[in-house]
């Protein structure tokens, strides 16, 4: 049962970096329910938006980076029992248009987050890797835990699976109780569409705008979308669990869904008569197929996703009705913030809509 892994987490403190984000605020969210002490939140909000946050007098958020020593040392001066690392600079357009910001935030800020953690008798440090990432574009299907790609497509691959080398080594040497979490494709509430975002939120803003979408490939092109509820669960009972101590271990739906398909779905739900538009692939973007394998999450974690995808994108649709003003505007700043970048640096020229920017499929 669910309910009792997460009475484990009351009277805790707990540290989300990251917490502002898609994942974070989700994760933030069902914490709540069990009345820890505290939770901690740093977040830069260089992709997030402070409004994403749960309101809550146990909140405590902190706005800076995890580059930021002082930042880190207010945070972890909270003495957390337990630390999620979900801070990141994601994702693979992002990195190959900034790598230098991802390997800071995904290397170094993995590197400085796990320094502090070693200070602390914290119960767990719970990393968030992508399986999305490490595995390549030539394993095997389903994919399991003990096959990892040197010959990744971008950055931001490369960066998650040094964050989890650098988690394996504090483990090994300085005994961090480390457990690593490689989602698959998350989707949910809390992703605001943008430039840089997952396939599935820009998907429904277009959709609601009448716009076609975009699909970069031939559309048979799969992905193992998880819905965000199943991967905070996951999350969660790494957290507590034993079993997971020093292991990777695969959060993810276990089904492969079409591009065609989820395109089509979207359309549906949203009542867009625009159809769909084919446009040729990302050049970095090499994975045609992605499930995953989730025994071991089952086995060691009794981990079993329960959200389907069309429930999944339905609840996706409700929060996207119920949170369109914030979205509106989260948009606007983007869109300012796209064309100055344009201005200033030709490589980061990206279009926020139809263009190389958007990060379908991930
Ligand atoms: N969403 C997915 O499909 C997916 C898949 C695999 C792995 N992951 C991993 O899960 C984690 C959370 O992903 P998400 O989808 O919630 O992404 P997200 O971008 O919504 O969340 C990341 C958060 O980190 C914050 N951040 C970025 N740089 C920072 C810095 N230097 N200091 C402090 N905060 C910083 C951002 O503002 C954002 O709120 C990431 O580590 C990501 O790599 C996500």
């Amino acid at each position: 049962m669910f309910e009792s892994v997460l009475t484990q987490y009351a009277g805790k403190r707990i540290l989300v970096t990251g917490g502002a984000g898609c994942i974070g605020s989700n994760l933030v969210r069902v914490l709540l329910q069990a009345e820890p002490e505290k939770i901690i939140i740093i977040d830069d909000l260089s992709a997030s938006y402070e409004w994403n946050i749960p309101k809550n007098p146990n909140i405590v958020f902190i706005h800076g980076s995890i580059l930021d020593d002082e930042k880190m040392r207010e945070a972890f001066g909270f003495t957390p029992d337990y630390i999620f690392h979900l801070a990141a600079h994601f994702a693979n357009q992002n990195s190959i248009d900034y790598p230098e910001n991802d390997l800071l935030t995904n290397a170094l800020g993995t590197l400085r987050t796990l320094r502090f953690t070693a200070k602390t008798k914290c119960t767990k440090f719970v990393y968030a890797s992508s399986g999305c990432s490490i595995y390549g574009n030539n394993a095997p299907l389903p994919l399991t835990e003990d096959y990892v790609s040197l010959h990744l497509d971008t950055p931001y691959q490369i960066t998650k699976l040094v964050g989890e080398l650098y988690c394996n080594f504090y483990h090994n040497y300085y005994n961090v109780p480390v457990a690593i979490a490689r989602y698959f494709n998350v989707f949910g509430p809390g992703e605001v569409p943008g430039l840089y975002r997952n396939v599935i939120p820009n998907f429904f803003w277009w959709a609601i705008n009448g716009i076609p979408l975009p699909i970069t490939g031939t559309g048979e092109e799969t992905r193992d979308f998880t819905y965000v509820d199943d991967i905070v669960e996951g999350t969660l009972r790494m957290g507590i669990s034993e079993e997971v101590l020093g292991e990777a271990v695969n959060l993810a739906s276990g089904t492969e869904t079409r591009i065609l398909d989820l395109a089509n779905q979207i359309n549906e739900i949203t009542g867009s008569n625009a159809e769909i538009e084919f446009k040729p692939s990302r050049d970095w973007d090499s994975i045609s197929r992605r499930r995953a394998s989730i025994e071991k999450a089952g086995k060691l974690l009794g981990y079993k996703p329960k959200i389907g995808l069309k429930t999944g994108l339905k609840r996706t649709f409700d929060w996207f009705l119920a949170k369109s003003e914030e979205i509106k505007q989260a948009l606007a700043r983007e869109a300012s913030w796209v064309e100055k970048h344009a201005r200033s640096n030709h490589s980061a020229a990206v279009p926020t809509r139809h263009g190389r920017g958007s990060d379908p499929r991930h």
